[in-house]
């Protein structure tokens, strides 16, 4: 059995991990610009960059997941708590699929141009500004309780790697796996 999560998704989870960061801070970061200004014009760029680079990746991990296996933890922690990483795992997948989606969909509704990276991304024919500022609430209330989630899960990972000692979260960083002295050759 294997002891790490594999390189794809170790190194995916962190990519999306600073995305994710990237567009909280570029839309904490817009309150400080002045309306109308072009710097609050590039942070809500940066804003829907690195959204839709976390839909994208997301959906990619969600494919790879479906191919792999967890590795084990080591010791084994109890079955509720197997249970409720489990399940924030799926309510991250929702979230930080479903989030940017419908950013995505409320500027489709919105009908002002916007771009992702430098592409200028389709808008409707017929906006609709009242279900553009359903979709827009939705996104921004669902943002944040993304923040809880997140704290949650990160603070979990912290607990069994400081408290409980196990191996969780060397699982999910990058580097080599440890090999056992005895395997290692030096001990010949
Ligand atoms: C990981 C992905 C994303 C996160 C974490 C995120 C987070 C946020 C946050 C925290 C806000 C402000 C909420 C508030 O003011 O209470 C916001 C607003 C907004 N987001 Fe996102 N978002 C993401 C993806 C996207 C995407 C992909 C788009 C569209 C392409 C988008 C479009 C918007 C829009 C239009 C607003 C409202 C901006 C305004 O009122 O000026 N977001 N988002
Ligand atoms: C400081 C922040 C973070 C830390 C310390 C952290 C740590 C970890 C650890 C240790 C695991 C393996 C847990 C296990 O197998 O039981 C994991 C898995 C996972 N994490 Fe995070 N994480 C962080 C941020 C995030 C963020 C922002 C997301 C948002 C998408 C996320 C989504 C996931 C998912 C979906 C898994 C399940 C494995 C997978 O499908 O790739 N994590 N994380």
């Amino acid at each position: 059995m294997k002891k790490k999560y594999g390189s794809v998704q170790i190194f995916f989870h962190w990519a999306v991990f600073i995305l994710i960061v990237v567009a909280y801070a570029a839309m904490e970061l817009k309150g400080f610009a002045t309306r109308g200004g072009s710097l609050r014009a590039q942070l809500l760029t940066i804003h829907y960059t690195a959204g839709v680079s976390v839909l994208l990746l997301m959906l990619f991990r969600m494919v790879v997941k479906g191919f792999s296996t967890a590795p084990d933890i080591v010791p084994e922690p109890p079955q509720w708590q197997l249970f409720f990483a489990k399940l924030i795992h799926v309510i991250l997948y929702i979230m930080f699929i479903g989030l940017p989606l419908l950013g995505v969909l409320s500027l489709y509704f919105g009908g002002k141009e916007w771009t992702f990276v430098s592409y200028v991304m389709p808008i409707s024919d017929a906006p609709n500004g009242r279900l553009q500022l359903v979709l827009k609430n939705l996104h921004e209330l669902i943002a944040n309780t993304g923040y809880f989630i997140i704290g949650l899960h990160a603070l979990a990972a912290l607990f069994h790697h400081y408290v409980v000692r196990d191996n969780t979260l060397i699982r999910m960083l990058p580097g080599r796996e440890k090999i056992p002295l005895e395997n290692s050759g030096q001990n010949k």
